[in-house]
């Protein structure tokens, strides 16, 4: 019987509690089409349609040095790449197919490449992999919700063999688990319909990849997808629990919390426009200053974003994601202890933004600024040091100003005559606490 170990699991999350921001990666053979990675189902395209893809494809201009270093210079601390989309190619040199990066005109191994990029960065590594796989013969097609031949009866089941494509699945994160290094996060993507937990044989799986990555976390698509929370919210673990939930393109509207109501650890997953992989006509970039207040929003709810960049056919970072990185690290390099080892701070959502906090000090995130000094609620004067612009560590005084005298229990603080804020975006007020 699995026995979940509550000081191990605690151990293992810390790096990634603190991290709070990261990068994933979506980039494969789907990135020349140019229509998102789940282009060959949204079409239906046939396998030898899609096999040109993999004839042509030769990014000479890749170089994951590039990936790792904007994730760095952006104020993330660790980054996650596909090895394997559901399109079944692999980035990596797979024993078990030919369907992979090492045999295209380019022979690279993008993972190699990958790991050792990030770790030179500095940042932790993740790898994703999808358990769905539409290129395995013996993956089921017709019928399948997603399959790209769901809809071919020429493409029925019968002779497939699930169990020799679980051998399969199992043998390559083995691979990755074995011959890349210290892996620090697997994102497994993602469970649907009767295909979750041991139908992926789940706990066999899970039981080889903690004995060859003892400290890795993992994510709960073994058990559910976007959708679902998992076996540790619902307050029995299984031996292939998720380490944390994986909300998709939304932030929970007050956190996630298990069914006896303690705090579970998310992370937001979020895309810069609305592909994964490299879409060129999906021009629909979030500005920075919006992505700078969602990672905010995120922690200020006790949770991480990964924020994604699905980089072209060449391996370059899109210009807009490039921008809005370069953009959303600026902000990063003034203000980034009110995110690191940050979390919710049990405060109300304050009008004018959002607080995290440490336990040492409270970040008032300021998005407007008040008529006047500004009202600190739920923070007693009592308890406070003193007050910073956590940007400049300029100080910050307790307002004395006879406006507010009617609420003398309230702190306020005086931000001065200028009614424009520091910073357009996200003024953050560092209230020290003694
Ligand atoms: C969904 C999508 C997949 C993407 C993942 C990222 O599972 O199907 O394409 O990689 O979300 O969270």
């Amino acid at each position: 019987m699995y026995q979940f170990n509550r000081e191990e699991y605690e151990k293992r999350m810390k790096w990634f509690v603190d991290a709070r921001f990261g990068m994933f990666i979506h980039w494969g053979l789907y990135a020349i089409p140019a229509r998102g990675e789940w282009v060959r189902s949204t079409e239906e395209i046939p396998k030898e349609d899609y096999m040109k893809y993999f004839e042509e494809f030769d990014p000479q201009e890749c170089d994951p040095a590039v990936w790792a270093r904007a994730a760095r210079e952006a104020g993330m601390k660790y980054v996650v790449m596909t090895a394997k989309h559901h399109d079944g190619f692999c980035l990596f040199d797979s024993q078990y197919t030919d369907f992979k990066s090492t045999n295209t005109k380019c022979g690279r191994d993008f993972v190699a490449e990958y790991v050792e990029a990030v770790r030179n960065e500095g940042l932790k590594v993740g790898l994703y992999f999808s358990v769905i796989d539409w290129y395995h013969e013996d993956f089921p097609h017709y019928g399948d919700r997603n399959h790209p031949m769901r809809n071919h009866p020429e493409c029925s089941n019968e002779n497939r063999n699930f169990d020799r494509y679980l051998t399969y699945m199992h043998n390559q994160i083995r691979e990755i688990c074995t011959n890349y290094g210290k892996l620090d996060l697997l994102w497994f993507d993602f469970s649907y319909d009767n295909l979750r937990g041991e139908a992926w044989k789940a706990t066999e799986l899970i039981d080889m990849v903690r004995t060859l990555q003892p400290g890795v976390i993992i994510d709960n698509r073994l058990e559910v997808s976007g959708e679902g929370y998992g076996s540790l919210a619902a307050g029995n673990p299984t031996p292939y629990h998720g380490d944390f939930v994986t909300p998709e393109q939304m932030i929970p509207p007050e956190g996630i919390k298990d069914v006896n109501g303690n705090d579970l650890y998310w992370e937001s997953c979020v895309t810069m426009n609305g592909s994964w992989g490299y879409h060129a006509t999906d021009r629909f970039f979030k500005p920075s200053s919006m992505l700078i207040k969602k990672l905010v929003e995120c922690v200020s709810k006790g949770g991480n974003m990964i924020l994604n960049i699905g980089p072209d056919a060449h391996g370059r970072i899109p210009e807009q994601s490039a921008r809005i990185l370069k953009e959303i690290g600026q902000w990063m390099s003034k203000n980034s202890r009110s995110i690191y080892g940050c979390t919710k701070t049990g405060l109300a959502k304050p009008e004018m933004g959002r607080i995290t906090g440490n336990g040492k000090s409270l970040f008032f995130h300021l998005y407007e600024n008040a008529i006047g000094p500004v009202p600190l609620l739920g923070v007693k004067k009592s308890d406070v040091k003193g007050m910073r612009y956590l940007a400049t560590g300029a100080e910050v005084p307790v307002s004395k100003s006879w406006v507010h005298s009617d609420y003398p229990d309230i702190l306020f603080a005086d931000l001065g005559p200028d009614p424009v804020l520091p910073d357009p975006v996200d003024t953050v007020l560092e209230v020290i606490l003694k």
